[in-house]
């Protein structure tokens, strides 16, 4: 496989101890261009298992979707730099001045400090809510205006990218005429594989097709009974020979 179509596929070690995470990382370091380390592993493991990895030489992106006033989100964001992370990401809903102070702060400690600044990336919708989600929580538009106005947000607010549906990444190209923003999409499920929690799913092939930089794929590869099968495979869909 070349590195180009390696570096598409972001495995999320969503286990729950530093040892799975470790044995899934010793596995899938030649196949994965990246892991991703969210909340669960974070919260079970603390910022060690992010340091293991990355001084193993692992890229990490830091999914722990900050979403709290600008200053703290600001803070966070700084710390996250030092970690030596590749991409991390905040909620896009919490607003334009949380994203431009903690853009700011992690351009200036990178800059300051000699650090390889990491990707600031907005979350704009969950995969796993629909419209109807939105109506319980009050939003009166669709998951398609919600998604492009909350990128076009992130975009004007300094960050490097969003994470969406892959359902809305054409959208999102046609809205933010920018060729370096990344869009990074989860809800992606192989042909056939169950969709879990995720509403709006798209195949890898199709994903890569509709312009996505990045897949990120927790269960259909790390709960398969052969997780190297499993992403091997994906990364045959991505690129067929
Ligand atoms: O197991 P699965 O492939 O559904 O994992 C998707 C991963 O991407 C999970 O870790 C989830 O937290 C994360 N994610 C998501 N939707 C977003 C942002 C992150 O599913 N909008």
């Amino acid at each position: 496989m070349d590195a180009s179509t390696n570096n598409k596929l972001i495995v999320a070690l969503d286990v729950d101890t530093a040892q799975k995470a470790r044995e899934l990382f010793a596995a899938l370091r030649d196949i994965a261009g990246m892991f991703k380390i969210g909340m669960q592993l974070f919260t079970a493991a603390g910022p060690s298992i992010v340091r293991e990895i990355v001084s193993a030489g692992g890229r990490v992106f830091l999914d722990l979707k900050y979403h709290d006033i600008p200053n703290t989100v600001a803070a966070a964001g700084v710390e996250a730099a030092r970690l030596g992370i590749s991409i991390f990401n905040v909620h896009a809903s919490g607003g334009g001045e949380m994203m431009r102070r903690t853009a700011d702060a992690v351009t200036d400690i990178s800059e300051r400090e000699g650090l390889k600044r990491p990707k600031v990336i907005g979350v704009t919708l969950l995969t796993s809510a629909n419209a109807q989600v939105l109506e319980e929580i009050r939003v009166v538009n669709s998951p398609q205006q919600q998604v492009i106005a909350l990128a076009q947000l992130s975009a004007t607010s300094g960050l490097d990218g969003v994470v969406a549906s892959p359902l809305e990444v054409a959208a999102i190209r046609v809205a933010i005429k920018q060729d370096d923003f990344l869009i990074i999409t989860p809800g992606v499920r192989p042909a056939g594989a169950a969709p879990h929690d995720q509403k709006r799913v798209m195949t890898p092939a199709d994903a890569i097709r509709a312009g996505s930089d990045y897949l990120v794929i927790g269960r259909p590869i790390i709960d398969a009974p052969d997780p190297v099968a499993a992403a091997r495979e994906t990364l045959w869909e991505i690129n067929p020979l």
